[in-house]
Parts: structure tokens; sequence; C-alpha cells
């Protein structure tokens, strides 16, 4: 059991709860091995794969993937399309094996703009997520943390009209049940590779109090020593959430 290898009976019981990575460095590492940048993504969805299952295996809860930003429609034609391939054939073997390995997936994003194809693929894994215990996994594809709080504004804002609700009535908990995250706890560790240290729209919301750890390693190239890497990070360091301790 890889847990047991990577961590100490004292380690496993600061595991984080909910990690979410930022999967970046796709289209350099396959630039640097001198392939179409579409080829970093189809390495880039392998090692999405790999860590799913790795997550799961380490007794991680909730596993947050930035697949595809809102703002990535301003990329080449074909390179959407292939991360939507990926993206379709990554469902289409979700859809077989969810139930052995015990993993859920759950969407965050705007969904109603996808492919019908993909639309349907999606609620199939959404409903046979549904009788699944084990990690969930949450796929954010055309999503963007600033969209998303205007979403949930907007919401908040119909129900005052409708009288469901007074203006009073808004909290941050209440917003945070608008949330695509909605009953899911905020992720502990943000993981970005890349080289790059920002956010990028990701999570802004939820990330409130998240422990980030940046690292130079491209996303194709996080094996599993990178994410333990990370994760003892995350475990050695001292969280106040705005407290003394
Ligand atoms: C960022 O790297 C990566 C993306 C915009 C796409 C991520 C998509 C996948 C890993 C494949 C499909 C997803 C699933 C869930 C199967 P970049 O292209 O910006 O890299 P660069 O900074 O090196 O150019």
């Amino acid at each position: 059991m890889s847990k047991e290898k990577f961590f100490t009976a004292q380690e496993i019981e600061r595991m984080p709860i909910h990690i979410a990575a930022i999967m970046d460095g796709n289209g350099r590492w396959a630039t640097k091995r001198g392939l179409p940048r579409t080829a970093g993504h189809k390495a880039g969805s392998e090692t999405f794969r790999r860590a799913a299952e790795f997550m799961s295996e380490l007794g991680v809860k909730y596993f947050t993937v930035y697949a595809f930003s809102t703002e990535n429609w301003k990329r080449p034609a074909e390179e959407v399309k292939v991360i939507m391939t990926l993206f379709e054939r990554y469902l289409n073997e979700a859809i077989e094996s969810m139930a052995e390995k015990n993993i859920r997936l759950n969407f965050f994003g705007d969904t109603s703009v996808l492919d019908g194809k993909l639309q349907k693929l999606i609620e199939r894994t959404q409903q046979i997520s549904t009788a699944q215990s084990g990690l969930c996994v949450n796929v954010c594809i055309n999503y963007g943390g600033r969209q998303e709080i205007a979403m949930a504004a907007k919401k908040a804002a119909e129900e005052v009209v409708s009288g469901k609700i007074k203006a009073d009535d808004i909290t941050h908990e209440l917003l945070s049940r608008y949330m695509y995250s909605a009953d899911i706890p905020d992720p502990d560790l943000i993981i970005r590779p890349g080289g790059e240290q920002r956010v990028s729209n990701f999570l802004l919301w939820q990330s409130a109090y998240s422990e980030y750890y940046f690292t130079d390693k491209l996303w194709p190239d996080m094996a599993e020593a990178d994410f333990v890497e990370a994760i003892k990070s995350f475990m050695n360091r001292n969280r106040r959430f705005g407290g003394l301790k």
C-alpha cells in the first residue's frame, strides 16, 4: 500500500483531505521534445489518471484539477479539440472503471456549452458516481473562479428578488452553497507545477486558506515522489486560519 511506503503513521494522520492541482506545463513538455503541444496534453492526461489513482491510494478524499479554463477557448481550435477529445476518452474509460476503482467524478464549470456528446458522458459519470463512496475527483472544465463567484452572486440576487431570502441573509456561508463546490471542503493544498507562481482564476473563493505548493517540474513529469514532496511540505506548515496558532 503506497501510503505506508511514503508516509509515517503520524504523517498519515495529517494527510490533506482535499488536494487541487493546476495541470500546467503540458505545452512546454512537448515542445522540449520537438513534439506538437497536443502531445503534451496527451501525456498530461495520463499523469492526471495516475495522480487520481495515487490520491485514492493515499486516502485523500477530494482531488480537484484544472483541466480547461474559461480563458482556454482563446487557444488554437486544434488544441482545444484535442483537449476535449482527451477529456471524452477519459470519461469513456472512467465509466468502465469507476465502480471498480471506487472513484467519483464531479465537474466544476459551465458544461452547458460543451459538445452534446461530452455533456451526455458527464451526466452518465455523475449518475455512476452517486453509487461510489471513494475519492471524489472534481474536474474543472470551462471553469473560472471569477465566473463562479458571479454565478453564486446572481443566484443569491435572484433569491432576494423572488423573496426567498433577504439581502441580509447573504453571508459567505450562504454564497458557498451556490458555488460548484457546495458540500465539498475547501482545498487544503493546491499544487502548481510548471514554474509559474500565480493563481490563474482557479478556485478563487475556495482557496482563502489553502496552502500553495509550486514546483518547476512540468505537469507530465509529475510522479508519485513529486506529489509526496508536495504533501510533506504541506504537513510541515503551520496553518493558522487567521488565528495565532
Ligand atoms: C496547461 O498547460 C494545461 C491545459 C490548459 C490543459 C490540461 C488538459 C489535460 C491535462 C488533458 C485533458 C484533461 C483531462 C481531465 C483528461 P499548458 O498547455 O498551458 O502548458 P504550457 O504552459 O507549457 O504551454
